[in-house]
């Protein structure tokens, strides 16, 4: 079954200040010329703050070489909700969210 939403998932408690690790990945999905996800970006809107959001990263991938499945390391000051966007060619763009919560 193809799936598009992009999975976030992040291991353990988060403190202000501390890089923590976030895998992001998208599938299962095709991987070839005709269809693939092509790109990966991924913002934070911090709590709080007057103007969101924060633009952390993007990946752009190549078909059939590179698989949409990545790691982050981020640092965060303050609690907020993690966006990723991946685009698919044939698909378009879907949305994945997260909240994430500093102890
Ligand atoms: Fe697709």
């Amino acid at each position: 079954m193809e799936s598009h939403t992009p999975k976030i998932e992040i291991e353990g408690k988060i403190k202000a200040d501390e890089p923590f690790e976030v895998k992001i990945s998208v599938g299962p999905h095709p991987n070839t010329i005709q269809h693939s996800i092509r790109k990966i970006d991924v913002y934070f809107y911090e709590d709080g703050k007057a103007f969101n959001p924060i633009y952390l990263a993007s990946i752009i991938l190549t078909p059939v070489y590179t698989e949409p499945e990545i790691s982050l390391k981020l640092k965060v000051s303050k609690s907020g909700t993690l966006y990723v966007l991946e685009y698919c060619n044939l698909h378009g763009i879907w949305e994945g969210r997260k909240g994430i919560r500093v102890e």
